[in-house]
């Protein structure tokens, strides 16, 4: 349903379980990012009447989901970390060429949001089925349904924005590139790491 070409080694769960205190820091600064990523989509498209409505609607919620994962750091008694290195997204923004129409930089940018939420919710399921700590499992489900809708939602903007066939083709072959990049990754204790 997510369109990914390379599913994640249900492995990666167990360097997960190893160390829930890095996850979580990782993945506060992930809906930290998101939130970055709504903002910035609104600075630079305010024409786009549709898209600001619904990046401020996801500002809200990106940002609410960056206080559940910072509670429960709190909760545990931890304080939050630096930011993480995401050596996931570094390499998947080398994809589009830089430049282009105004159409163009959007629907690259719509298209890389949504490939980021569409790994994302690929890593909460897998969270959410095989964590040994059930509370953190249901935690990972709830996110993980709002993450499959941003997914649908990004991809949608990039079709309705851009030229259909265009923005499917480049769709195909940003997920190639991605399934190559993920080969190489599920080694740490990070979402996308
Ligand atoms: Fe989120
Ligand atoms: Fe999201």
């Amino acid at each position: 349903m997510l369109g990914l070409k390379l599913p994640t080694d249900p492995r990666w769960v167990n360097i997960v379980e190893k160390n829930i205190e890095e996850i979580l820091t990782d993945h506060a600064y992930c809906e930290q990012k998101a939130t970055s990523t709504a903002i910035s989509l609104i600075v630079s498209f305010p024409e786009y009447t549709e898209l600001v409505t619904e990046m401020t609607a996801l500002v809200k919620e990106e940002i609410s989901h960056f206080k559940m994962v910072h509670d429960r750091i709190i909760a545990n008694g931890w304080v939050l970390g630096r930011d993480r290195k995401d050596e996931y997204v570094i390499q998947l923004l080398k994809f589009f060429p830089k430049g282009g129409s105004r159409t163009t930089q959007l629907v690259h940018r719509l298209l890389y949001a949504a490939l980021i939420e569409a790994r994302s919710c690929e890593r909460f399921r897998l969270l959410s089925e095989e964590l040994k700590d059930k509370d953190l499992a249901e935690f990972y489900r709830n996110l993980m349904v709002s993450e499959a809708n941003h997914y649908t939602m990004f991809l949608g903007f990039a079709r309705q924005y851009g030229d259909r066939d265009d923005v499917d083709e480049k769709w195909q072959q940003l997920l190639d590139y991605e399934a190559d990049i993920m080969k190489d990754l599920s080694k740490k204790e990070t979402i996308h790491g």
